[in-house]
């Protein structure tokens, strides 16, 4: 999300980002029609009209549902209760479309354990449902889950939009030691988190593979560029603050992990910032 504002160009959904950040309504061009914010780039002349999904997204990865889904939680997107012991957070973002424009109506089911590590399986603690708006966004309360035997911290979630298949997957947290030794967790799933205070401002925006009018137009994967030492590769161990060059434009790393397929800079903020 961060590397396409570094070449100039203002997307969608930083616009919508920085919106709703600084509590100003969503401009009404962004909501309903599909006109990608590259069209904002000054001085570019460009079809007002631009089909294709081109900020570098591709389809949220989907992920194992776990033992504890319940389904019928409440509706809240709150998850607090008198009391809740925990760090406080937030999560907030998007739901899009393959065409970058905002599904509103979309369900997001989340789930997570208490600060101990515990799910609650006979009632519904730290469970709740609740639907994006008309600009697509998103919003829960809650606290940073605890940690448990076997995985590294995360929250559970079911994103669908209306009358399409369920998006079963897990959001996780940066500089979680864990996170480099759950076969589980992906990259692409890091939430961009940060201190607030004491609490935690955690921010994701999901991709659904929706059609959206004028169509899906799959996001071609770009190739990474060959040249000289520092090309991004799969396979290399990258430590915080490592350079490489990927299809022709510099990225820095932000956290080490060992570059796998789909992690490819543009596609991973939390790992790489576009320099
Ligand atoms: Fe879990």
């Amino acid at each position: 999300m961060d590397s396409e504002t570094s070449t100039g160009h203002v997307t969608r959904k930083a616009v919508l980002r920085a919106a709703v950040a600084a509590g100003m309504a969503v401009p009404t061009v962004l909501m309903g029609v599909p006109a990608l914010a590259r069209t904002l780039d000054p001085g570019v002349t460009e079809p007002a009209l631009t089909p294709e999904c081109d900020d570098g997204d591709h389809p949220t990865v989907a992920q194992i549902e776990g033992p504890y889904f319940k389904p019928n939680s409440p509706l809240r997107s709150s998850l607090l209760e008198a009391g809740t012991p925990g760090v406080r957070l937030t999560v907030s973002g998007y739901v899009f479309g393959r065409a970058c424009l905002p599904v509103s109506g979309a369900l997001l089911d989340f789930w997570q354990a208490d600060t101990n590590g515990a799910y609650d399986n006979t009632g519904f603690r730290f469970r709740g449902h609740q639907f994006t708006g008309a600009d697509g966004a998103f919003r829960l309360t809650t606290i940073v889950p605890g940690l448990y035997p076997g995985r590294t911290r995360h929250l559970h979630v079911k994103v669908q939009a209306p009358g399409r298949p369920i998006l079963t997957t897990q959001l996780y947290f940066p500089g979680e030691p864990r996170n480099n030794t759950d076969s589980i967790f992906d990259a692409r799933l890091l939430m961009t988190v940060r201190d607030a205070g004491g609490a935690r401002e955690a921010a994701f925006d999901f991709v659904l593979d929706v059609p959206q009018t004028p169509g899906p137009n799959p996001t071609p994967t770009p190739t990474p560029t060959p040249g000289p030492g520092g090309s991004w590769a799969v396979g290399t161990a990258y430590r915080a603050g490592d350079a490489v060059t990927y299809a022709g434009r510099g990225y820095v790393c932000l956290q080490a992990h060992t570059a796998q397929p789909g992690w490819e800079p543009p596609t991973v903020p939390a790992l790489w910032r576009a320099v």
